[in-house]
C-alpha cells in the first residue's frame, strides 16, 4: 500500500472512531432509563430495550450473599442479593459492616455495561432481627393480639428504619398467612386464624414501605425513600391451610374457601402498594404455588392487576419437584411460566442462567415473559430511587435498636399480653401483683433467658438460647425493675416442691414454653410444652398462688394444668422488651389483649377455627380478660 493509501484509510478509521464516539456520547444522552424526570413506565421501557438476554437474566436472579461476590455479580449481571436466615457478614456485625457489604456487592452491579444497581433482602420478621442490637418485636402472633394496626403500622416503620440503618433496601415481610391449624410451624408469623384480622394487620406495609398516595393507580407498588424498605406479602396462597398444618405441604380448599380465607389479606396488601409478593412452596390442591400459572399470572397480574414483581421462596424452584431438583429444567420452565419473576436461587446461579438461556433461546419460554419480569424488577428499582442513591451512607446508623424502637416494642408486648385466667372468680382477681410482698419465686425455663422469649427467626434461622447473644430484657430483670426494692426476688429455675413450699414465698411467676424453632422444625403434632416446663407447673402450682406465663409461638396443651394455676398469660413471643410484661402483671397498665386465635382442649380436636361446627375451645377466638391499670403507676 503507498502512503496515499494509508492516509485514506487512517482518515477513514479516525472518522469511523468519531461516528462511534459521538453517537455513543448522544446515546448517553439519551439514556432515558438514567434520568429521573421521565416516567418510570418510560424508564423501564427504554432499560430493557437496551438489555442483553444474559442482562435480563441476571437481573432476574436474588443469590445468597456466602456465594457471590461483586466480581460474581458483574460478571453475571446478577439483580439482587440476599442474606438467607442467620446469615451474616461477621459475628455480632456492626450497621457499618452491614452496610460496607451491601456497598460493596453494589459496585459490583454499577460497574456492569447498564449500570443496574442491585438491592439486598433479608428476613426481617419481627423488627430487624438477624442483626446485633436490634430492637425484636413480638412475632405477628403476638401482634394479632394486640387488635391494635395503628401499632403495627409504626413497627413497620421502626423496622425499616433499622433495616435501612444496615444499608439493606428490602425485607421478606409481612406474612400475611391465615394459620389454620396451630400445628404448623410457622403459625406464629401468622397475625391469625381470621382473614379479617390478618387484612387489618397489613397496616405493616405502609408502616415499612410508606403511604401510598391517593390518586396512585391500582395494584401500583410505592415506597417512599430512603428511611423506608421493599416490602414482600407472602406466601403466595394458602402457606396457613395445609393438612394437619405440615411445613410446605398440600392446601386442599375449593377456590371459594381459598378466597374467602387465604386470599382476603392480598388484596389488602395490594391496595397498599406492596411492593413484591412470595410464592408459597405449598401446593392448592396437588399443585405447586410456584408452578401455579393460573393463581400467579391469571390471578394475581392479570384480575387484582398487582404490578410489583413475584418472587420465588429460597430454592422454591428446586422444590416444585419431589425431591427437590429432580428435574431443574421443568422446574425452572414451570416457574417462570407460572408467572414468577424474581428467583431465590442462592447457590446455583450459573445453572439457572445456563437453563433459562437455553429454554429461551428454544422458544419455550418466549422473551416477552422474560421482559415483564424484568420491567417489573426494575419498575420497583426504579420507583424506590435507587437507581439515583444506589449506596447506603451512615447516616442511618444511629437509629439501630434505639430507646424509641425499645418503647415502642414494649408498648406492642403489654398490648399483645393475653389474660386468660384471673383467680378463681372475678371478684378474686390474682393479678395486678402488688409490688411490695416480702418474697416472691421466679420459676421456669423462659424467665431469664432472652433467645427462648425471642422465638425463631432470631439472630440465627432456629433461634438462640440465652442472653449472650441479644440486647433486651428478660422477663426476671423486667420483675427484679418493677417490685418494690424491699421485696426480694428469689430466682430458681426447675424448683422442686419441698423448696416451694419451704420459703414463705408471697407467690410465683412460672415462665414456660416452647423452644425456639422456625419452619418445618416447627410443625408439632402433639403441641406439648417440652420438659421440665409441665413439671415446673405442677411443682410450684401445685404449692403455692402462682401466675404462669406461656411463651409459646401458638396454642399449647394448658387443659391439665388450668386448674392448678391460679392466673394464665399467653405472652406468645414477645421479643426483647421483657418489661412490656411486667408493666401488665404489675398494674402499670391493664391487660387488653384478645386471643388471635382460638385456643384448643385437645389436638385432636384441630384443625378448629372460630366458626367451625365441631368449636369446642378451651378458649374461644377474641377471649381475653381485663384488668384496670392500678393506682399505683410507676413510670417508664
Ligand atoms: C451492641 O450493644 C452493646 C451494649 O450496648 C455494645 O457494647 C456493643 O458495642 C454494641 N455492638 C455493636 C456492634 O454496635
Ligand atoms: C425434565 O423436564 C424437561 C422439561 O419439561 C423434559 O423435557 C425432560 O424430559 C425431563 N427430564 C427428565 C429426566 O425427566
Ligand atoms: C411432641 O412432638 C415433638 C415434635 O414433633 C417431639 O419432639 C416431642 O418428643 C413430642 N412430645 C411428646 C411428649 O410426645
Amino acid at each position: 500500500m503507498d502512503l496515499e493509501g494509508m492516509a485514506k484509510i487512517s482518515i477513514l478509521l479516525v472518522g469511523l472512531w468519531l461516528l462511534v464516539n459521538w453517537s455513543g456520547l448522544l446515546d448517553a444522552k439519551n439514556m432515558k432509563y438514567k434520568n429521573p424526570k421521565h416516567s418510570t413506565d418510560t424508564r423501564v421501557e427504554d432499560l430493557v430495550s437496551r438489555m442483553t438476554l444474559e442482562e435480563k437474566i441476571g437481573q432476574m436472579l436474588q443469590v445468597e450473599r456466602k456465594y457471590v461476590s461483586a466480581d460474581l455479580l458483574k460478571k453475571y449481571f446478577i439483580g439482587a442479593v440476599l442474606s438467607e436466615g442467620g446469615s451474616i457478614p461477621a459475628p455480632q456485625a456492626s450497621a457499618e459492616t452491614w452496610i460496607d457489604m451491601v456497598n460493596e456487592f453494589q459496585k459490583g452491579a454499577l460497574s456492569t455495561r447498564l449500570g443496574i444497581p442491585m438491592f439486598y433482602g433479608i428476613d426481617a420478621v419481627h423488627g430487624h432481627n438477624t442483626v446485633h442490637n436490634a430492637t425484636i418485636f413480638p412475632h405477628n402472633i403476638g401482634l394479632g393480639a394486640t387488635r391494635d394496626p395503628e401499632l403495627v403500622k409504626r413497627i413497620g416503620a421502626a423496622t425499616a428504619l433499622e433495616v435501612r440503618a444496615t444499608g439493606i433496601q428490602y425485607v421478606y415481610s409481612p406474612c400475611i398467612a391465615v394459620c389454620r391449624d396451630p400445628r404448623w410451624g410457622r403459625c406464629y408469623e401468622s397475625f391469625s386464624e381470621d382473614p379479617e384480622l390478618v387484612q387489618a394487620m397489613t397496616e405493616i406495609i405502609p408502616g415499612l414501605q410508606g403511604d401510598i398516595p391517593n390518586d396512585s393507580p391500582k395494584g401500583v407498588p410505592f415506597i417512599t425513600g430512603k428511611e423506608k424498605v421493599i416490602g414482600c406479602a407472602k406466601h403466595y396462597v394458602g402457606d396457613g391451610g395445609t393438612i394437619n398444618g405440615i411445613d410446605e405441604h398440600n392446601t386442599v380448599i375449593d377456590r371459594d374457601g381459598l378466597m374467602k380465607i387465604h386470599m382476603p389479606g392480598y388484596f389488602s396488601s395490594i391496595s397498599k402498594g406492596v411492593a413484591t409478593i412470595m410464592a408459597s412452596y405449598s401446593s392448592w390442591n396437588g399443585v405447586k404455588m410456584h408452578a401455579h400459572h393460573d393463581l400467579i399470572t391469571g390471578f394475581l397480574k392479570n384480575t387484582l392487576h398487582f404490578k410489583g414483581f413475584v418472587i420465588s421462596d429460597f430454592e422454591g424452584l428446586d422444590r416444585i419437584t419431589s425431591p427437590p431438583r429432580a428435574n431443574i429444567t421443568y422446574s425452572i420452565e414451570a416457574g417462570v411460566s407460572a408467572g414468577i419473576d424474581m428467583f431465590m436461587v442462592p447457590k446455583h446461579y450459573t445453572e439457572f442462567i445456563d437453563v433459562l438461556t437455553m429454554l429461551v433461546k428454544n422458544k419455550h419460554i418466549p422473551m416477552s415473559r422474560i421482559d415483564d419480569a424484568v420491567g417489573r424488577i426494575l419498575w420497583v428499582k426504579l420507583m424506590m430511587g435507587i437507581f439515583e442513591n444506589p449506596f447506603a451512607d451512615y447516616s442511618l446508623v444511629k437509629y439501630l435498636g434505639i430507646q424509641e424502637h425499645r418503647n415502642l416494642a414494649r408498648e406492642a408486648v403489654r398490648k399483645s399480653m393475653v389474660l386468660l385466667k384471673n383467680g378463681e372468680s372475678a371478684d378474686k382477681p390474682l393479678l395486678p401483683l402488688p409490688k411490695k410482698s416480702p418474697k416472691i419465686l421466679v420459676a421456669g425455663s423462659h424467665a431469664d433467658n432472652l433467645g427462648y422469649q425471642c422465638g425463631g427467626w432470631t439472630i440465627e434461622w432456629q433461634g438462640v438460647s440465652g442472653n449472650n447473644l441479644l440486647k433486651g430484657t428478660t422477663i426476671l430483670t423486667a420483675v427484679k425493675n418493677t417490685v418494690d426494692p424491699e421485696t426480694t426476688v428469689v430466682y430458681k429455675e426447675n424448683p422442686d416442691v419441698e423448696f416451694v413450699k419451704s420459703n414463705g414465698f408471697s407467690y410465683a411467676i412460672v415462665i414456660v414454653g416452647e423452644h425456639p424453632y422456625a419452619e418445618m422444625y416447627g410443625d408439632s403434632m402433639n403441641l406439648t410444652i417440652p420438659e421440665p416446663g409441665p413439671k415446673i407447673i405442677t411443682n410450684v402450682c401445685g404449692a403455692i398462688k402462682c401466675v404462669v406465663i406461656i411463651i409459646s409461638g401458638r396454642p399449647v396443651v394448658i387443659e391439665p394444668y388450668v386448674g392448678l394455676i391460679d392466673a394464665l398469660v399467653a405472652a406468645w413471643l414477645p421479643g426483647s422488651e421483657g418489661q412490656g410484661v411486667a408493666d401488665v402483671l404489675y398494674g402499670g397498665y391493664g391487660f387488653t389483649g384478645k386471643l388471635p386465635r382460638t385456643w384448643f382442649k385437645t389436638v385432636d380436636q384441630l384443625p378448629m377455627n372460630v366458626g367451625d361446627p365441631h368449636y369446642d375451645p378451651l378458649f374461644p377466638f377474641g377471649f381475653g380478660l381485663s384488668t384496670k391499670p392500678s393506682k399505683a403507676l410507676y413510670s417508664s
